[in-house]
Formats: structure tokens, C-alpha cells, sequence
């Protein structure tokens, strides 16, 4: 199986985590089309979505399934997302597709947090994917500058700003032994929207895609 069967595979293993009668949190990537795809074929069964990002609704919305804005739940019963690093512990690095924010903000909404990735998304420690970092645009120098005193290379995403009008930059060269802690760090730098560690908000179930089929991970 390529890559793109194995998103598949855990983008249709997800529907066993829906609910009838849900509104879903749903994540942003190509791991989660899947997903949504899949979704379409039970549409009659749930309310409907909240949504991680401009992309996500469309393809929900071109699907007949209502979208709701996160300020309108209180709760869902369950948010479905991928993943650019998962590590044993659930947590992850997110933000690869630029939606970051707004899946930390739909994650919270959620009482269960469920990762869909391809295997090669399991790692030991978080760090070699560049981690994502959404910012104020007049801060970015200045928070690239703290992430040098941590030993890291930080670059500006070229041509993208995220669905909130924002840069991000990514940063190389981290290790990231500690996620938690590190998130809480860089969430207190001024001009840090989000970083994309998602440690307090980790998986708490991975659907991961191997040759032999869906291997669940439960954290
Ligand atoms: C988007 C994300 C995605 O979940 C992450 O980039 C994984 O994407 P894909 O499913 O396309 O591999 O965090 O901001």
C-alpha cells in the first residue's frame, strides 16, 4: 500500500469513534479528506462538524454536511485529526498543513482527541519534522532569535499565511524531549500565536496505518 491507501485505511477506521447524532470535531490535511470522504457516508447519522480550517469546511460543506462555528459548542464528543509527528505518548507536532490554531482551539472543544496518521508518522522524539509556529508578523524575528538561543533554525514559511491572516515559521534543529514543557515556554513569548506541540491537547487514541492494517494506539 502507497502512502495514500494507508491515510485512507485509518480515515475510514475513524468512523468507529463517531457517535449518531455528533457534531465532530474535524482536523485539516490530506489524512483527514480521507476522513471527511468517509464521513460523507454516515452524514445521516450525525449533526454535522466543526471545523479546523477554511479547507476542511468546503470539503465538508461540498459534501452536504452541515459545518457549525466552534462558537456555537460547547462540546464534541470526539475530534479527528492527523498528524505530522505522533510520538509514544500521543504527543504530537501539527501545523504542517498551516491550520494549527485552529485545531488547538476545536481540539479543546473535544472529550477525545483521535489521531489518524501513516505509519511513518510514529517517532521516538518529537523534532525532525520542523515544527510549525504561527506569529504576529512583527514578532517573528524576535521569537526566530529566541528559538536560535535554543539551538534552533527558524524560517519563514514562504507565501502562506494562515486562515487567521498570520505567518508561521518552522523551526529546525529541535529535540523535543519535553513537549509539554516546551509548549508552555514558547506559548508565553510575546507574539506566539500557537506552536504547533500539542502535548496538553495530545491523542488520545492513534489509528495508525501500517501494511498490516490499522494499529491502534491507545494513550
Ligand atoms: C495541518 C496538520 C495536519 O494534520 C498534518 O500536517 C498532517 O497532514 P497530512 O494528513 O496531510 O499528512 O497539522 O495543519
Amino acid at each position: 500500500m502507497n502512502q495514500d491507501q494507508l491515510k485512507a485505511l485509518v480515515g475510514q477506521a475513524a468512523l468507529a469513534y463517531v457517535p449518531d447524532g455528533a457534531i465532530v470535531g474535524v482536523g485539516t490535511g490530506s489524512t483527514v479528506n480521507h476522513f471527511i470522504d468517509a464521513l460523507a457516508t454516515i452524514k445521516h447519522r450525525i449533526q454535522g462538524a466543526v471545523s479546523s480550517s477554511d479547507a476542511s469546511s468546503e470539503r465538508l460543506r461540498r459534501h452536504g454536511i452541515p459545518v457549525f462555528d466552534a462558537g456555537s459548542v460547547e462540546r464534541v464528543p470526539v475530534y479527528v485529526d492527523g498528524a505530522d509527528e505522533i510520538d509514544g505518548h500521543g504527543c504530537m507536532i501539527k501545523g504542517g498543513g498551516a491550520a494549527l490554531t485552529r485545531e488547538k482551539i476545536v481540539a479543546d472543544l473535544a472529550e477525545r482527541f483521535v489521531c489518524i496518521a501513516d505509519a511513518s508518522k510514529l517517532v521516538d522524539t518529537l523534532g525532525k519534522f520542523p515544527l510549525p509556529v504561527e506569529v504576529i508578523a512583527m514578532a517573528a524575528p524576535q521569537v526566530a532569535r529566541r528559538f536560535a538561543e535554543q539551538g534552533g533554525v527558524a524560517t519563514l514559511r514562504a507565501g502562506v499565511l494562515t486562515d487567521n491572516g498570520h505567518p508561521l515559521l518552522d523551526v529546525r534543529g529541535l529535540a523535543i524531549a519535553q513537549p509539554e514543557a516546551l509548549e508552555a515556554e514558547i506559548n508565553q513569548w510575546p507574539g506566539v500565536v500557537t506552536v504547533g506541540i500539542f502535548g496538553r491537547l495530545r491523542a488520545d487514541v492513534c489509528l495508525l496505518g501500517t501494511e498490516q492494517g490499522v494499529r491502534t494506539l491507545v494513550f
